[in-house]
């Protein structure tokens, strides 16, 4: 399409500040189309050119691409940059080596306080390549899928990287999953080498990752070999599948040969929970993905060169993918890799952090600000907290008074905060208050502003486009951008179905939003079974899948409800079958024990509720909408229950609730 070439004067100088980051060139051209507003106006109108111009000066290219994008949303077909070619690893580390190789690029934040250790571009480089080489020599080839399952540490880094280099596909997988969980998402990848350390420390306690690993190979009789790296000093049993990870490191070579790997190769896989029982590995591809990484980190945070970025998400999840490891890496900067809890030894971990390592961006999760409020501002004021620019929140969202407090006190009320909205599939922050012009607003609670490129809409039921301000509807996005998520790995009609055929031609997030009267965006919550407890995504379903695999059990149903700490709690209504005869507290324990062995821990119940039938439509269907009103509270929304084969179901599950509350009071 044509642009007025005032426009396209005005879009062409703002391209030129993104690339080289220098201010002095926006001026001229920009008379008369007002900063960040009217680009992202542009990046969208004119998003083929916006995509181009950013691809080609941020990313390093052994060749050029011929085509920017090939995209149709209705048969979910995404494709960016194809011609080019390029290595993840390259972008992340060799060119930053070669303009400053005593940067710094990690500070592994250990979980013993006060011994944080600090990594070199050069440095992380060399582990690569030996890793890279290690790998290689053990047969793993491009294309192949490597799953790491590891806390957040130097070496998940380099495993990431050096599968990166050489064209292998990983998959972390979070180590707070459990030997099955673990398992099923080995077999799905078709994995056949795993990289794990002997133990995990965490908030002062080990967890045996080696032995989780071990039990998780008895069901995985593809994996060939597991590297060990060693987190503590004590041995563990080694058998004939386990590979001494440094130790066989040390005797590689420290000059690794990049592969060659096309913009649309896979990356990485990774796993999350939908509304069915079974987890969905979501596939990453090179170069799309590592563009939209790193420019949602420069512009989000407004980073800038030579900061100290620290986001404390661990890499099991798209976070740590995305800003901890692959957007901060590929913008030169120096990323924390933060190990423990906000609260070990004490309330003042983060913040003491921030002082000692002279962090610039802070980036963490509204559960744990809302922990460390309870405990009071004396854990914040405590630490000097000077060098902090930028506070970043995500994965859930922020209640007013944790964002107030976070700003106040945290900030002292002199940093924006960026409450960050996106997910997995979107592989990076789609949108957030920043960028936009340096004074513009910031409303407490709302992401507001989508990022360059990001086109979102307002769907109502009956699937039409709501085109008002100060309305509510199903939040999707009407154009491709290069961070998508690309198919199901294994599975690309689930992802057709999942996210495209809800609303053909549109990318269904799943969540819902609100658009203001001015046009920012808040998000209000998922629109399908998928909860959200401390910032995690789980689906009922997976719990439920559990709670049924237990002989006594008949059937299941599990909702979330709001909980002060952890945003979400997990509540089971659980039917038993005739004639069972048990201790309900026993049960309760055992289906709490089930679904951490299964899952994880956090996905375990907060509540069990034992109840004689479950409320149901004449066609069987549980009635979610109704246990979801009662675990509330909310009994004046109960709303229309005509549908309701037994109305005294109702009653049953009510009183029931009112009875588990008072008992869990007293
Ligand atoms: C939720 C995490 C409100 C949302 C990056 C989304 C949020 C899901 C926010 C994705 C936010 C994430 N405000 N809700 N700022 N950020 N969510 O895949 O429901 O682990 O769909 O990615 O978290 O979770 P995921």
């Amino acid at each position: 399409p044509k642009l007025n070439s005032k426009l396209f004067k005005a879009f062409k100088c703002e391209i030129i500040k993104i690339c080289r980051c220098k201010l002095t060139y926006v001026a001229a051209g920009l008379e008369g189309v007002s900063g960040r507003a009217a680009l992202r106006e542009l990046s969208v109108s004119n998003s083929e050119s916006f995509w181009a111009a950013v691809a080609r000066h941020r990313l390093c290219w052994s060749t050029p691409f011929h085509t920017v994008q090939d995209c149709d949303l209705s048969r979910g077909k995404i494709k960016w940059f194809e011609g080019g070619k390029l290595n993840v690893s390259v972008n992340c580390l060799d060119r930053h080596v070669h303009t400053c190789p005593e940067r710094v690029a990690l500070i592994w934040e250990r979980d013993e306080r006060g011994s944080e250790m600090k990594y070199t571009y050069g440095e992380l480089l060399e582990m690569t390549c030996r890793l890279g080489n290690l790998l290689r020599r053990h047969g793993v080839k491009r294309g192949d899928c490597v799953t790491i399952y590891m806390p957040t540490c130097p070496l998940a880094v380099a495993s990431m990287l050096a599968c990166a280099r050489i064209g292998a596909a990983h998959n972390v997988v979070f180590a707070g999953f459990s030997a099955d969980a673990l398992a099923e998402r080995i077999r799905d990848a078709q994995s056949s080498t795993v990289i794990t350390v002997n133990q995990g420390v965490r908030g002062g306690k080990v967890t045996e990752l080696k032995k989780t690993v071990d039990t998780a190979m008895q069901s995985c009789p593809t994996v060939k070999q597991v590297f060990v790296a060693m987190r503590t000093d004590n041995p563990v049993t080694m058998t004939a599948r386990d590979i001494a990870m440094e130790e066989e490191m040390l005797k590689e070579d420290v000059v690794c040969e990049p592969a060659v790997m096309n913009s649309e190769d896979v990356l990485f896989l990774l796993y999350t929970s939908g509304s069915t029982g079974k987890p969905k590995g979501l596939v990453h591809t090179q170069a799309g993905y590592l563009l939209y990484a790193a420019l949602t980190h420069r512009y989000v945070f407004s980073y800038h060169d030579g900061d100290v970025f620290g986001c404390v998400a661990d890499i099991g999840w798209i976070t740590g993918h995305s800003y901890v490891v692959y957007g901060p890496l590929a913008n030169g900067a120096t990323t924390v890799l933060f190990e423990s809890t906000p609260i070990y030894p004490d309330p003042g971990r983060y913040w003491d952090m921030v002082e000692r390592l002279k962090i610039n961006q802070f980036y963490g999760a509204p559960t744990a600000i809302r922990l460390l409020l309870k405990y009071g501002d004396q854990w914040v004021n405590k630490y000097d907290r000077s060098t902090l620019k930028t506070l970043g929140s995500v994965g859930e969202p922020i209640n007013t008074e944790a964002w107030e407090w976070y700003h106040r006190v945290v900030g002292d009320g002199r940093c924006p905060v960026v409450d960050t909205w996106w997910q997995t599939e979107t592989g990076g922050i789609c949108i957030a208050p920043r960028p936009s012009d340096p004074d513009a607003e910031i409303v407490p609670g709302m992401a507001m502003r989508p990022f360059f490129g990001i086109n979102p809409v307002l769907m109502d039921t009956e699937g039409e486009v709501l085109t008002s301000n100060n309305t509510s509807g199903a939040l999707c996005m009407a154009q491709p951008w290069p961070g998508m998520a690309r198919t199901i790995h294994n599975n690309h009609q689930r992802f057709i179905d999942t996210y495209f055929q809800p609303y053909p031609g549109y990318f269904f997030t799943g969540d819902g939003a609100y658009r203001s009267e001015e046009g920012y965006y808040q998000i209000t919550g998922r629109l399908d079974d998928v909860i959200n407890v401390s910032g995690h995504r789980i689906g009922t379903a997976e719990i439920e899948d559990v709670v049924n695999q237990c002989p006594a059990v008949a059937e299941s149903a599990v909702v979330g409800y709001t909980h002060s700490i952890k945003g979400q709690g997990v509540y089971a209504f659980v039917v038993l079958k005739k004639g069972i005869d048990v201790q309900e507290a026993d049960l309760s324990r055992q289906l709490n024990g089930m679904v951490s062995e299964k899952i994880a821990k956090y996905a375990s119940p907060d509540f069990i509720q034992f109840a004689k039938r479950l409320p149901k439509t004449r066609s069987g269907k549980i009635m979610r909408r109704v246990l979801r009103k009662v675990v509330e509270s909310d009994l004046e929304g109960l709303g229309d229950l005509s549908t309701l084969d037994d109305p005294a179901a109702v009653q049953e599950i009510i009183q029931g609730h009112e009875k588990l509350l008072s008992k869990n009071r007293s």
